[in-house]
């Protein structure tokens, strides 16, 4: 390999927090983003819409952005850009939930080419920071429009495109198609940030190799695995990569654990938050389902991390 990879977390719903953010920055991811945020929300001012454009004062973070009507992306980011300073904006063009697709937004603009031009024509014309567009390779096999919208995002002035590997009907399930991620690079010339299925170092460098594409971003990958990113950064310069040892997950845990009390401003609320989490950081281990069962009925951040040690010591010890 004779690049060297651009790491992306990908924006995740419920998960992308600023704490999480700031925790696979550590572990060498290049780009963060926050989860989709309505530009309706924005707009009327919504709390829980605000509670997610959390970006720190000084950390370089894009937001990512749902919506329909153009004009209202250019309202959103008015009122965004009074609090924050993102670097990037991150249009959706992919959440598959009917919710939201119902409404003409996320994957649905996969149907519609020019309006997902005309969104990132306006506003490309009206911010200052790069505009990103997120996409699926279309709606349903029969529909494979992934190719077209790159072309008019391009076209519109979008600095990259990522490309997620599966169409709308998909969700998550299946493989993803890193062949057609490769068909949409191939025919563009602004960067392409392929997505899809990476779970481990070799799959992320493998996902370059398929695709052509020097940035990668990592989604589900990433969960209770904040070190995936070191590990390819390992395996791209040929080193060796080692699963991490208990002492390093106990340091994430409790980093990302107090964290979360942080920001959340209680320590109940954030022990209920990083259960899913805990479930992950120990997914795979011997008898991590009894863990599980137990860490989810603890409300305090010392019970969490003291079970957790003495488990991982065990697990360690084998
Ligand atoms: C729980 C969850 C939440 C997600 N939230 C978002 C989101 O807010 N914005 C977005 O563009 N994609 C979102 N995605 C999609 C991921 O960013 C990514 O495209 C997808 O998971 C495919 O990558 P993977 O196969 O490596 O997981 C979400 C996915 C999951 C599983």
């Amino acid at each position: 390999m004779t690049w060297q990879l651009k790491l992306f977390m990908a924006p995740l719903a419920g998960i992308t927090n600023r704490v999480f953010r700031s925790l696979v920055r550590e572990y060498g991811a290049d780009y963060t983003c926050t989860e989709m945020v309505s530009v309706q929300g924005v707009i009327h001012r919504n709390r829980k819409t605000f509670s997610l454009l959390d970006l720190q004062k000084e950390e370089k973070a894009g937001i990512q952005l749902f919506g329909r009507n153009p004009e209202d992306f250019i309202k959103a980011f008015q009122v965004i850009e009074k609090k924050i300073k993102p670097q990037f904006i991150d249009i959706n063009m992919g959440c598959p939930v009917p919710k939201i697709v119902k409404g003409g937004m996320g994957a649905a603009l996969l149907r519609e080419p020019h309006l997902a031009e005309k969104i990132v024509k306006t506003l490309v014309g009206e911010v200052k920071i790069p505009v990103s567009v997120k996409i699926r390779l279309g709606w349903d096999p029969e529909e494979k429009t992934g190719e077209e919208v790159a072309l008019r995002c391009q076209e519109a002035g979008a600095s990259w495109i990522t490309v997620h590997g599966r169409t709308r009907d998909q969700f998550y399930s299946g493989n993803a198609d890193w062949e057609g991620i490769a068909a949409i690079k191939k025919i563009l010339e602004i960067p392409v940030v392929a997505n899809g299925d990476v779970f481990s170092a070799r799959d992320a460098l493998d996902l370059s190799l398929t695709t052509g594409c020097r940035r990668i971003m990592v989604a589900r990958g990433a969960l209770g695995n904040p070190w995936i990113f070191e590990q390819i950064r390992r395996l791209e310069k040929g080193e060796e990569i080692f699963p991490p040892g208990k002492e390093e997950i106990m340091e994430a845990v409790k980093k990302h654990l107090e964290g979360l009390i942080c920001l959340r401003g209680s320590e109940k609320r954030a022990v209920t938050e990083m259960r899913k989490h805990l479930g992950w950081y120990i997914k795979g281990f011997p008898g991590a389902r009894e863990v599980r069962n137990n860490l989810v009925r603890m409300e305090k951040a010392s019970e969490v991390q003291e079970l957790l040690a003495t488990y991982l010591a065990q697990v360690e010890k084998g």
